[in-house]
This record gives C-alpha cells, sequence and structure tokens, in this order.
C-alpha cells in the first residue's frame, strides 16, 4: 500500500506462500481479504495498506520450513518484539482507520486477552503510537479471512464490519 492511505488492514504473520513470496495476504485467506476489497473499493487499492502484527512467518516446526500445514498463531512475545515495526508504520500512515484482522491483531490493540467474537462489530478510539498521544485512530476489528475459509456463516458478521470501515472512510454502502 502506500504511505498516505486511510484504510489499514493488519493481519496476524506471514503464512508459507507469503513467506516464500516475500509479499502479504497472497495465499488462500489472501484472496479472500482481495474479494473484500474489490467489493469495497470498486478496484481502487490506493486508498489500503496491508500489513500483519509479526513480520517473521510464526512456524509450528520451524526446523521445516518447507512442511505445509506449519502455520500457528504468533505469540505474544513474537508480537512484542515485532511491535516497534508496526508501530512505525502506523506513525508514517497514520491512517483513519485500522481494521484488525483476527484475534490476535485485534488483542494486540486492545491489550486485551477477549475473543474476536466479543470485539467484533464495534469502533474503538485507540492510540496505537506511544510517541504520539495525541493521534487516536479508530480500530474495527473483525474476523481474520483464514477463520472465513473454515467458517463460511461468519462473512455475513465480517461484512458488517467492513461497512462501519466504509462508513468511516466515506464510502457508499450501497
Ligand atoms: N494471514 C495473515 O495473517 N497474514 C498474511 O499475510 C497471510 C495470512
Amino acid at each position: 500500500g502506500t504511505p498516505d492511505s486511510d484504510l489499514m488492514f493488519i493481519g496476524e504473520g506471514p503464512g508459507y506462500q507469503e513467506d516464500h513470496q516475500g509479499k502479504v495476504f497472497v495465499g488462500r485467506a489472501g484472496q479472500l481479504l482481495n474479494r473484500i476489497l474489490e467489493t469495497m473499493l470498486d478496484r481502487d487499492r490506493s486508498r489500503v495498506y496491508i500489513t500483519n502484527i509479526v513480520k517473521c512467518h510464526p512456524m509450528k516446526d520451524p526446523s521445516n520450513p518447507e512442511k505445509r500445514g506449519n502455520d500457528r498463531p504468533p505469540t505474544d512475545e513474537e508480537v512484542l518484539k515485532c511491535s516497534p515495526i508496526l508501530t512505525e508504520q502506523i506513525r508514517i500512515i497514520k491512517p483513519l482507520v485500522i481494521c484488525a484482522l483476527g484475534g490476535p491483531s485485534a488483542r494486540y490493540f486492545l491489550k486485551t486477552d477477549r475473543g474476536i467474537n466479543s470485539l467484533r462489530g464495534k469502533v474503538y478510539e485507540i492510540n496505537p503510537v506511544p510517541q504520539e498521544p495525541e493521534y487516536s485512530v479508530k480500530l474495527v476489528p473483525t474476523y481474520h479471512p483464514a477463520y472465513l475459509l473454515r467458517n463460511p456463516s461468519a462473512k455475513k458478521l465480517t461484512w458488517e464490519d467492513i461497512k462501519i470501515v466504509m462508513k468511516i472512510i466515506g464510502l457508499k454502502t450501497g
């Protein structure tokens, strides 16, 4: 994405495909995220920046990066270690809205251990850059696209969350 994006999507961390291609959200979950973006933005990606809370591929078995099905969510320690990079990305981009994809991302911003089911569906005002306490951003948590692949019935609620995001950045929801 471009540094003047007003919307950031923040996922968990790279998976196998992302690790091998050096790009975010290029695997199956990424293809679903693309479809969401196409519906949302009518192909105009200039307003969107996509990244992850952790920058390395969290693996169940790090000795075998070629193994499939080796992905796992990042640990709290990994999230904390990578957080200065994410904070710097947010400091530079200064989006109006952050859409947190999935529990680990939502919990990182909200400093909670609650699950995504109870966090989504609302807008939170947060201060994500400790060095700039006067900067606040609207956080909209929703389900991770990988979760939607396993639980397609959650797509309806995700679309409700996406409509909240669209309203904040001034897009018509139809
Ligand atoms: N899942 C994520 O959280 N991020 C990616 O980049 C790909 C899959």
